[in-house]
């Protein structure tokens, strides 16, 4: 979605604000990057926006030379208008002294915006976003201070919004409020942050406060002030250390984020395994173990790794109801105070996941949230989080974040068989080693990968097959190519492939098929002489040693373990096939077109 950043000094930086909104803005860039802006109180308002990447419209509008010591910047994926230079953010009323920033969606915006028509003000967007600085200008003009205006504002805005303003009349501060999309607070020393997560902010500080729904305030340089519903809150008591360095939001070499987050699996799965909490997971597992109804629920690739689960609960006699997030209605009916909801989410900040997870809490369902983000929005909605702990992820395709999501739910599945009274102490092993087969798969299937994405480039169209517990390897699989190399994937169950999309395969169509599965191997075969006697290009991740290499035109060997853990080793190579073929068609797999990272608009 977009993204938004807003800071404010005592006195003029070292560097040019312009530069520091700029660096803002490219650590934002892959939460959408149709356009970009800034504004910044320099004699009076400047603002500077346009259609295109950052560094596009940086260097053309030379942002880099801006001064002052208050600035905010936006970063776009449309909603509501075209990205184009007028509706690039920031946005301003009639006289040019206010500038809003907003990510998210003002439903009512369309009433507002005759309301003020009617009182004289000219909008020069379709954006829903500009009523703000009109609503905020309209009641100054009615002699109310700029927070007294901007909260009466507020208080005529329905929708989800993380909004920052600034007034050239009153540059001490900066206004901001939030209700749905995500919104932090970074604090410094002479400094102060608003901005919509925080990697943006580790450049300047790693103190973070996380501002929660209904919640508004301003920023000076020295204070930070956070009302909801009118009251003061305590703020020194809410201020968090990110244990995140800025090194680790930077490409460090790579040419891509997505190359450098794959490359990190082995580092993000062992810290997440060090950090998995043996009391936690056990009343995981109980609650797990005892719940009427068990909901999986995540969306994209955070739904996939839900599947992963869900695949292998019923051997303990439980039966999941997998839910991707934007269908939670369709189960309303069952949500009951005995069902437990396990929802997975990189960010935390998923719309449709925060949505799911509300409807369910209010009919009594009890949350288990396995996120990245600390204090994010579904650490706050859930009654237990389990982090896991890859680290910022600026690649807008999950790729580390997916295995460490594995990792855990694995783990919380280890823990309900040993509450069962099974012996899991080679299961125990085998996760102590899934870091080291991580390095080791990535070390041996890389030049594979890359191999077979010059053979994909050309293609239009692949499938991904696997059977039982391989399927959601499948399915994340083709999600990636199609996210990053923009080529039809698509996922089956491998023996559902011969009902229908066998019809597509001749001379070369690439089949991708999953062995991630032991139980379902054997089975998978047949499916492979099937696509092969049409003349499909077949190929599999198969575990090392295998006889299954042999069937298959192309075979990645992976390292061997159970199927526990295999959907870890086994999306490795997938994930770096969509890489290279990214890159082989010309695309830039960090920010593919039409998608953003964190979705926070239903
Ligand atoms: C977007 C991203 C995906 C991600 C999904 C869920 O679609 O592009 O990469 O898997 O959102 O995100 P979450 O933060 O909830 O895991």
């Amino acid at each position: 979605m977009c993204g938004i950043f807003g800071i404010i000094f005592a006195e003029r930086p070292r560097r040019p604000l312009g530069e520091i909104l700029r660096r803002g803005l490219e650590r934002l860039e892959y939460r959408g990057y149709d356009s970009a802006g800034v504004a910044v109180v320099d004699r009076g308002l400047v603002v500077k926006k346009d259609a295109g990447k950052v560094a596009e419209v940086a260097q053309r509008y030379g942002f880099d030379s801006l001064q002052g010591v208050v600035g905010l910047a936006h970063t776009r994926w449309a909603t509501h208008g075209k990205p184009d230079q007028v509706n690039a953010h920031p946005h301003v009323d009639c006289r040019g002294v206010i500038a809003v920033v907003h990510n998210g969606i003002i439903e009512n915006y369309a009433e507002l915006k005759e309301e003020l028509m009617k009182r004289g003000h000219v909008f020069r967007s379709e954006t829903d976003t500009e009523v703000i600085a009109h609503l905020v200008e309209e009641y100054k003009k009615q002699g109310l201070d700029t927070f007294s205006a901007f909260k009466k504002a507020l208080s005529r805005v329905r929708g989800a919004y993380a909004i920052a303003l600034i007034d050239a009349e009153n540059p001490r501060a900066i206004y901001f409020a939030r209700n749905l999309s995500p919104l932090i607070i970074g604090v410094g020393e002479g400094f102060n942050i608003v901005a919509s997560d925080i990697p943006t902010v580790l450049d300047h500080t790693k103190r973070v406060i996380a501002v929660r729904d209904g919640e508004y305030g301003y920023i000076t340089a020295g204070e930070v002030y956070i009302e909801a519903d009118g009251v003061p809150q305590d703020v020194a008591a809410r201020i968090e250390e990110i244990p995140w360095s800025a090194e680790m939001a930077t490409k460090g070499g790579y040419p891509h984020f997505m190359l450098k987050e794959i490359y990190e699996q082995p580092e993000s799965l062992a810290s997440t395994a060090a950090g998995l909490e043996p009391a936690q997971l056990e009343a995981v597992a109980n609650a797990l173990l005892a719940a009427r109804n068990v909901y999986i629920v995540g969306a994209g690739t955070s739904y996939h790794a839900g599947l992963t689960l869900a695949f292998i609960l019923p051997r303990l006699r439980i039966t999941p109801i997998p839910v991707i997030s934007s269908e939670y209605a369709i189960y309303e009916d069952l949500y009951d105070k005995d069902d437990l909801a396990i929802a997975i989410s990189q960010s935390g900040e998923t719309i449709d996941t925060i949505k799911a997870v509300k409807a369910m809490r209010e009919r009594g369902v009890k949350v288990v949230a396995v996120t990245n983000v600390v204090g994010s929005t579904l650490s706050r909605e859930s009654d237990v989080v389990l982090y896991t702990r890859a680290g910022p992820e600026m690649g807008v395709a999950a790729t580390k974040t997916f295995t460490t999501q594995v990792l855990t739910l694995a783990a919380v599945y280890l823990t309900a068989l040993r509450a069962l009274g099974h012996d899991v102490a080679e299961h125990q092993r085998e996760l102590k080693a899934v870091p080291d087969l991580a390095r080791k798969t990535i070390e041996k299937t890389a030049g594979t990968a890359k191999e077979l994405a010059r053979r994909l480039r050309q293609r239009l169209s692949a499938y991904y097959l696997g059977r039982g517990a391989a399927l959601p390897v499948a399915m994340e699989g083709a999600l990636k190519l199609k996210e990053v190399a923009y080529l039809h994937a698509e996922a089956y169950p491998a023996g559902e492939s011969k009902h229908g999309p066998i019809a597509l395969v001749e001379e070369g169509f690439p089949v991708i098929f999953v062995f991630s599965d032991p139980n379902t191997g054997e089975k998978t075969l047949s499916n492979v002489a099937e696509m092969k006697a049409r003349g499909a290009l077949t190929i599999g991740t198969v575990p090392a040693r295998s006889d299954y290499a042999k069937k298959l035109d192309v075979a990645i060997e992976v390292p061997q373990t159970s199927e526990l853990f295999a959907p870890i080793l086994h999306v490795i190579p997938l994930q770096m096939l969509a890489y290279f073929t990214a890159v082989e068609r010309g695309y830039d797999p960090d920010k593919p077109r039409n998608l953003a990272k964190t979705v926070t608009v239903e």
